[in-house]
């Protein structure tokens, strides 16, 4: 054990301690570009050695690849890793644009399954419906989901980009573990319903892309002129053309409270999650995805940055001057519904 340790959250009321921060495991397989295999790999390991200890995948990111590609980590590491995955979206490789989404009873035993067998676990620690058909009432898809819990092949539950009303209704057939929606600097729709009715049930939330998808961290400017010609954030309003020149001009407040701080502008955005999940009085554990070892060591290191109501005062207003929405199909999410 190493004393750069980060310290642990509650996944859900009275669940298990898990690392305050988590792993996005995504793009090391599917959506942000090629990945060197060997790095994931490395990335993971040291992940754990600082104490992240949830891992974050779906059976969408790369039609199952990126299962298959954890499996080996998690048989090496059974015993000290959450392992969370996802069903109800699916992406055709040949499609990149068409998104399927099956909330139904037969498909998500069928997906568990497959999910199983590719992770090559004995259970998902948490599975999350990744996105909600709305021809299904929750409560049957919760319903489903809650049989998973009985039959050992759950163990907790999470929705994802639910709103505050099927939260609260998913909520009363089976205790929902977390709520994994975008949380970051740039988009904080989440916390006009959702986080507030997560709070009150006593709900984790899990905010992903909290890095912006990169954006927020310096990674990439402009997604036309920096990024590969197949990457996802190609297709997202935020980052091309002249939204993202007039977004590229919002992150001065971020790096001038970097500044202050010693810290970097990714580090300081990962801190405001925090700190805005505290002024809201709710356990968060975001999961910011990388492929670089030190890239976890940036920003597992965020995790001991405290922000100031004053960086607060420069940082907070940054995310309704935005220009473009986070998805080009906002009907997905759950502000698209709220
Ligand atoms: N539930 C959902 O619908 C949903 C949607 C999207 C994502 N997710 C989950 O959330 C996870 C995180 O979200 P995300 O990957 O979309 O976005 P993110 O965490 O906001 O950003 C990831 C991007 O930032 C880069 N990055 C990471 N750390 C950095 C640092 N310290 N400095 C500079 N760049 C850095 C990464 O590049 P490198 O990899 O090259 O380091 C990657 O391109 C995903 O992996 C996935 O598991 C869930």
């Amino acid at each position: 054990m190493t004393d750069n340790r980060i310290a642990t959250a509650a996944l859900g009321a009275g669940g298990p301690a898990v690392g305050v921060q988590g792993l996005g495991c995504m793009g090391m397989s599917f959506a942000y570009g090629p990945a060197d295999a060997d790095t994931s790999r490395a990335t993971l390991e040291r992940a754990l050695e600082l104490g992240v200890t949830l891992y974050d995948t779906a059976d969408a990111y790369g039609d199952g690849d990126n299962e298959r590609f954890l499996a080996p980590f998690l048989r090496a590491h059974r015993d000290e890793v959450v392992v969370a995955s996802k069903f109800a979206l699916s992406i055709p490789p040949d499609e990149p644009d068409r998104r399927i989404i099956r909330n139904d009873g037969p498909y998500i035993r069928q997906a568990v399954e497959a999910s199983l067998k590719r992770l090559d676990v004995d259970v998902i620690d948490l599975y999350y419906m990744h996105r909600r058909d709305v021809n299904v009432p929750i409560e049957e898809t919760v319903g489903v989901m809650a049989e998973l819990v009985r039959e050992g092949k759950v163990g907790q539950l999470g929705l994802s980009e639910v709103t505050a009303d099927e939260l609260r209704t998913a909520h009363t057939v089976h205790p929902i573990a977390a709520v994994q929606s975008e949380w970051s600097l740039f988009s904080r729709d989440i916390e006009a319903g959702v986080v507030p009715a997560a709070r009150e049930l006593g709900v984790t939330l899990v905010p992903y892309s909290p890095l912006g998808r990169g954006f927020l961290a310096g990674s990439f400017a402009d997604a036309d002129q920096d990024l590969t010609a197949g990457d996802f954030r190609r297709r997202m309003p935020r980052f091309t053309g002249a939204n993202a020149a007039a977004n590229a001009a919002l992150l001065e407040p971020v790096r001038t409270v970097a500044g202050a701080h010693g810290a970097t502008p990714g580090q300081i955005a990962l801190a405001w999650v925090h700190r805005r999940a505290a002024v809201h009085g709710l356990p968060v554990v975001p999961i910011p995805g990388t492929r670089r070892p030190a890239r976890v060591e940036e920003n597992t290191a965020a995790t001991r940055i405290t922000l100031t109501e004053e960086d607060l005062a420069l940082l907070d207003p940054i995310a309704a001057q935005v220009a473009g929405t986070r998805y080009a199909d906002m009907t997905f999410t759950s502000a698209g519904r709220e």
